[in-house]
């Protein structure tokens, strides 16, 4: 691909996986680049979280294969993926409840042990892990049971501890769901930071201004296809994509307004 300066970190390759007679993902191919945002977009039940699932581990594919940093980790286990800097955030939040912010996010780096990456060395453990909450925005609740903050500050905990365990390949799986609109602006600008420090991040995400902002590439899922990739510019006037969005509306998880995709897109019908 033209557009791309550097090799794929992550290549998808012609990946299939079926759940008994239904096909969640259908010959995927795509792939994810260090130093750029990729979006994966899509109506619900695509196939987003699956292609997820099938990059982490967490899912073994039917077929096709998985290839990261220039070998093929189609049967690495998990953990080792993990070890090799595969990180992810969960579409349900999977803090542990009873541990403050702060202890969340120790725990994820106590897995690697190793200084963070994502915040500059500061040399004392304790204040790297509060550089880290500073910088994704939630400082201010380090002290507060996991438990008890609100669903925005919860899903921000979450890539606090994905950056905990020192990713080059960052997954986040409707990372922007539950922020309001200030946040999600500074969740952008964040997400362009570590891109431009050299990070791969793959976004599956439903909040359209905020792919088209922020994605360098897109690729869109529709019934487990990839049906269309490009720039954020190739997507909103692609006409196969506009066709699979068009009439097709949900409810946002975050608020209690209809979101409609085919207008996010810009599809005039
Ligand atoms: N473990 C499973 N067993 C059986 N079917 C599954 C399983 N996981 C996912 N599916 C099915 O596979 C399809 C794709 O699901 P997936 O969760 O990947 O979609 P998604 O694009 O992430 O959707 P959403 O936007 O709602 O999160 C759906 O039809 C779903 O019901
Ligand atoms: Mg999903």
């Amino acid at each position: 691909m033209g557009r791309h300066s550097s090799s794929a970190l992550l290549e998808v390759d012609d990946v299939i996986v079926k759940f008994g007679g239904v096909t969640a993902v259908n010959r995927a191919t795509f792939s994810a680049h260090r130093g750029q945002i990729t979006g994966l977009i899509g109506p619900n039940g695509a196939g987003k979280t699956t292609c997820f699932n099938v990059i982490t581990g967490l899912q073994k594919p039917t077929s096709g294969r998985v290839r990261y940093q220039d070998r093929d980790v189609t049967r690495w286990p998990v953990h080792r993926r993990a070890k090799h800097g595969v990180g992810r955030t969960f579409q349900r939040l999977e803090a542990f409840g009873s541990l403050t912010v702060r202890d969340n996010v120790r725990v994820a780096r106590d897995i690697h042990g190793g200084p963070l990456a994502w915040v500059r060395p500061s040399g004392r453990s304790a204040l790297e892990i509060d550089v880290l909450l500073d910088r994704v925005g939630i400082g201010q609740y380090a002290d507060e049971r996991a438990d008890s903050i609100p669903t925005g500050t919860a899903r921000l905990l979450e890539l606090a501890r994905a950056l905990a365990c020192n990713p080059q390949l960052l997954l986040l799986d409707e990372p922007s769901s539950g922020l309001d609109e200030s946040e999600t602006d500074a969740f952008g600008d964040l997400l362009k930071d570590l891109a431009a420090e050299g990070a791969a991040i793959l976004m599956v995400e439903h909040d359209m201004d905020l792919v088209m902002a922020v994605c360098d590439d897109i690729h869109v899922l529709d019934f487990g296809q990839i049906i269309a990739s490009g720039t954020p510019a190739d997507i909103r006037t692609d006409p196969v994509v506009q066709r699979a969005y068009l009439g097709y509306a949900e409810v946002d998880h975050s608020g209690d307004e209809e979101i409609d995709h085919t207008t996010e897109l810009g599809v005039v019908s």
